[in-house]
């Protein structure tokens, strides 16, 4: 098995000669404790592909995640997962192709998404902790493995109509609304019956996406507007949910603005990532809840994983009657990770920040070369 997988092909040159067996990968160099991630915490070193044992495939990775839990497996582990030590491959979901396989589930030729790591070839058992879904959709790019049509936007579609329980009529706001997990919100609310779904983003480039390309009736600036004034000019009679990514001063000044029964999905809170987690963010306005009835709820979407295949074909579906556009900010190359995953704290990304560690990866789908039948 070993042998064959040392004749890996690629779409340029599908019998081409022995494909190079090394693999460069991302480890971590230092933890970004009470600061920012910089690029210098992370080195990018050069290692053999180890030999396939009983059970283990091969993945050539074609697409790498960046998302905002990173910077917590840097740390203190995080989302049920160890501290990384220094040395070990970053942790990160991915796009890849199957190259070579000992496990009965998995064949050459297979597209799948899970947690690959931050390198080019990644070795893993197929057990549940990897995570490795098969990717059999046709309609959309295979990026959206990691974007919408994965982790990602089943956050999205589960967040806002499980958690938040969102209802026909409901007026709805996003914060992060320009992200991964907010770009595509709008359109799903609008598709269940939302009345007016306003988004929150970073800059007016990001705004004028909002309304333009990704469904949003209305956005906020929150880098050159008042929040609260806006709220009150933009959702008139309140709000009956709010997805929230951000957490402390935006979740806080939301909370003014609850309509009767309202529902907050916590989903993130990400202004709170880079700060003391003993000293957090104090809710001022929490007699709001009480006032307006309502109800605050976090999740975290690996506690819904039973759920994923109802919201993959949703969301495939809605791509598929042209209802649901999705937002892609794609940098070239694994050198690129670290930049990725900083980007997300800076507000740079416009869309899913996703890595193309493969130049050729759309491509592989359409030559398959490994399928024989
Ligand atoms: N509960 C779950 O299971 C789950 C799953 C996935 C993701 N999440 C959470 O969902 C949120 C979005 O994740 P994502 O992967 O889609 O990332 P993302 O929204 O694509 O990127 C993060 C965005 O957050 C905004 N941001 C960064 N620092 C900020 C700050 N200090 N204050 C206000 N806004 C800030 C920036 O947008 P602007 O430039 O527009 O401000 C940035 O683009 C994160 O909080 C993440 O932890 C939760």
């Amino acid at each position: 098995m070993w042998e064959d997988s040392a004749q890996m092909p690629s779409p340029s040159n599908p019998s081409s000669p022995p494909y190079p067996l090394h693999n460069r990968q991302w480890t971590l160099a230092d933890r970004a404790v009470g600061r920012a991630v910089r690029e210098s915490d992370f080195a990018l070193v050069t290692r053999p592909v180890p030999p396939l044992r009983e059970g283990e495939l091969l993945t050539r990775t074609l697409y790498l995640s960046a998302a905002p839990v990173m910077r917590r497996y840097m740390l203190q582990g995080g989302a049920g997962e160890k501290p990384l030590q220094f040395g070990e491959v970053m942790r990160g979901r991915g796009v890849g192709v199957v190259v070579a396989s000992r496990n009965p589930r998995f064949a050459p030729g297979d597209f799948v998404q899970g947690k690959l790591g931050w390198q080019e070839f990644s070795v893993s058992d197929g057990s549940p902790y990897f995570m490795m879904y098969k990717i059999a959709q046709r309609i959309a790019p295979l990026s959206t493995g990691i974007g919408v049509l994965g982790v990602t936007g089943f956050t999205s579609y589960l967040g806002l109509l499980d958690v938040a329980q969102m209802q026909p009529g409901d007026r709805v706001l996003v914060s992060a609304a320009a992200g991964g997990v907010g770009s595509s919100i709008a359109q799903i609310a609008k598709r269940y019956g939302a009345s007016r779904v306003v988004g929150i983003a970073g800059g007016p480039e990001k705004c004028r996406m909002l309304v333009e390309r990704l469904g949003y009736d209305a956005a906020i600036d929150h880098r050159a507007e008042d929040l609260h004034e806006r709220l009150g000019a933009l959702l008139p009679d309140g709000l009956d949910v709010m997805f929230d990514n951000v957490g402390g001063a935006t979740l806080d000044t939301a909370l003014l603005h609850l309509r009767p029964d309202a529902r907050i999905a916590l989903c993130g809170r990400i202004s709170e990532y880079l700060g003391d987690e003993e000293q957090p963010y104090a809710l001022r306005n929490y007699q709001w809840l009480h006032k307006r009835y309502a109800t605050m709820r976090s999740f975290f979407i690996y506690r819904m994983e039973e759920d994923f295949p109802r919201a993959e074909r949703a969301m495939a579906g809605m791509i598929a009657a042209g209802a649901l556009t999705f937002a892609e900010d794609v940098l070239e190359g694994l050198e690129r990770m670290p930049e990725a995953l900083i980007r997300l704290y800076s507000g740079a990304n416009h869309g899913k920040q996703v890595v193309r560690v493969d130049p050729q990866a759309e491509s592989y789908r359409d030559l398959n070369p490994w399928r024989s039948a």
